[in-house]
């Protein structure tokens, strides 16, 4: 069911230092930062020829990454992000399976403009999953 790996997002204590090491020292195509407001980050996009890495730092009062980067105050990987074709399909073969669907079970519009759903992380070896229709 699922597809290729669409991201693989990083939460960080400092945009700009991580931003400059991998445009810098990895020498990755790194973007510009974009505020979400409906998801509480800015986010930087970075492209690999195979997928893209996402870097997460919290915006506003309640960011919903501002408890991880409390608990992992150096940064770490906050969730990957697989494609689908058909995203309700997706969530209700989940459900079905009894995996636990974040939010109200409804997708939301991501970062790139396509409906997303993030999986819980319980049920997924303790990896936070986002699907994105793609
Ligand atoms: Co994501």
């Amino acid at each position: 069911m699922i597809g290729r790996l669409n991201h693989v997002a990083i939460a960080v204590p400092d945009l700009e230092a991580a931003s400059a090491q991998y445009r810098d020292a990895l020498g990755a195509n790194v973007g510009a930062p974009q505020d979400e407001p409906d998801h509480g980050v800015t986010v930087v996009f970075i492209e690999l020829p195979n997928t893209k890495i996402e870097l997460l730092y919290p915006l506003g009062d309640n960011s919903p990454i501002q408890a991880f980067l409390d608990k992992n105050p150096s940064g770490g990987i906050h969730h990957v992000c697989y494609e689908v074709d058909d995203i309700l399909a997706a969530r209700d073969h989940l459900k079905s399976t009894g995996a636990r669907v974040l939010g109200d079970g409804n997708p939301k519009i991501g970062a790139h403009g396509k409906p997303v759903l993030f999986l819980h992380p319980k049920d997924f070896n303790g990896t936070l999953v986002e699907l994105e229709e793609a």
